[in-house]
């Protein structure tokens, strides 16, 4: 009896014992596997990117390095993403004066990348949905039809054909001069549906095809004459038969960690004397709203009189357009890249 007793607790014991040396194994072996996957995240070749770590939210996304592969091509340069299994394609056209480079963070494989804010949360956005994303270079500061056109268009055919894309559905969002340039080339690419934002696109009405791609207008009615042009515009390709919707953009508040919050690598007690900085000079009001559009506020002189930019000049353009997000009236937002996908998901057959 007594043997079959200190038997049990024996075993029970000897159990628990099991189970815990178990679990305690495990615990190192996830450890171990995390170390191990975090170095390897952070070596490995961009086109192996795993779906794991692109699923995470916002606040982890930020410890995510995008790493594009490069090809210097045509006389500019392409940058792009591959996901395991990806399910569809899309093409990203940069505004005026910006170029691939934004949508990618600086590393060391990378040391001219700049990883803009929003740039980087929309690539990251595409790629956690399975998207591929290739960036291109404009020839010029903004985009042209002339010089751009017959490049960009190669090199996104070359593109879906050497990483075997051509069954997948391909799509393309352009910001400002990118948005005119991506509803030029829909003319000519078989895009299944694009976006544009901050743009009403050109629509040629005698060269325009009979099949267009459905056309989301991604705007910020701020910018109430470029708001009258995309009604304009989405009425011409309703008529047209053309499926078209539209999202508004409205301004939002700053606030003290807003900047630290939503640029990766930006320190929030620098984000903090910002937004009092700001504050103290009336940039923005009680409420946190930018006076004025972020291009014309003279924060960086302030910034720089106060001797806060001392060492910080790497997040100029950062901050710049964040303040411009805030404002609303004429900047690349990642705040609708999930409706902007849903819209490329909804569109694909
Ligand atoms: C782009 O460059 C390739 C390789 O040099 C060339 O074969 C191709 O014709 C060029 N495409 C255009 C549109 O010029």
């Amino acid at each position: 009896m007594w043997n079959r007793v200190h038997e049990a607790t024996y075993r029970s014991r000897s159990n628990r014992e099991f189970r815990s040396i178990f679990l305690a194994i495990v615990a190192s072996i996830s450890v171990i596997c995390m170390l191990y996957f975090h170095v390897i995240e952070s070596t490995k070749p961009s086109s192996q990117i795993a779906s794991h770590e692109l699923t995470q939210p916002q606040t982890l996304a930020s410890a995510i390095h995008l790493v594009p592969s490069v090809e210097f091509t045509n006389g500019t340069v392409a940058m792009w993403r591959i996901p395991d299994s990806p399910k569809a394609a899309v093409f990203v056209a940069h505004g005026c004066n910006c170029r691939a480079a934004n949508f990618w963070d600086k590393s060391p494989s990378c040391p001219d990348c700049v990883g803009l804010p929003e740039d980087r949360a929309i690539v990251l956005r595409a790629l956690s949905r399975r998207f591929a994303v290739l960036t291109i270079s404009s020839a010029g500061k903004c985009w042209s039809v002339r010089k751009d056109f017959r490049n960009v268009k190669w090199i996104i055919e070359r593109w879906v054909a050497k990483y075997k894309l051509e069954k997948l559905p391909l799509t393309a969002l352009g910001a400002s001069s990118g948005g005119y340039f991506v509803s030029a080339l829909a003319a000519e690419v078989r895009f299944s549906s694009i976006a544009l934002m901050i743009a009403e696109g050109v629509f040629g009405s005698t060269d325009m095809p009979v099949v267009y791609p459905p056309t989301l207008f991604v705007h910020m009615p701020k910018d109430l004459r470029r708001a009258k042009l995309i009604e304009m515009n989405m009425e011409l390709l309703r008529k047209k038969g053309v499926r078209v919707k539209e999202i508004r953009c409205l301004e939002s508040p700053l606030t003290p960690t807003l900047l630290s919050e939503r640029i990766p690598g930006l320190n929030e007690e620098f984000s903090v004397e910002l937004y009092e900085l700001f504050r103290e000079k009336g940039f923005v009001d009680e409420k946190g709203f930018m006076r004025k559009d972020g291009r014309v506020t003279r924060w960086k002189q302030a910034a720089e009189e106060r001797g806060l930019l001392s060492g910080k000049y790497e997040w100029v353009d950062h901050i710049q357009e964040e303040l411009n997000l805030a404002y609303g009236y004429h900047e690349m937002t990642s705040l609708q890249a999930d409706d902007i996908l849903e819209w490329f998901e909804v569109n694909m057959d």
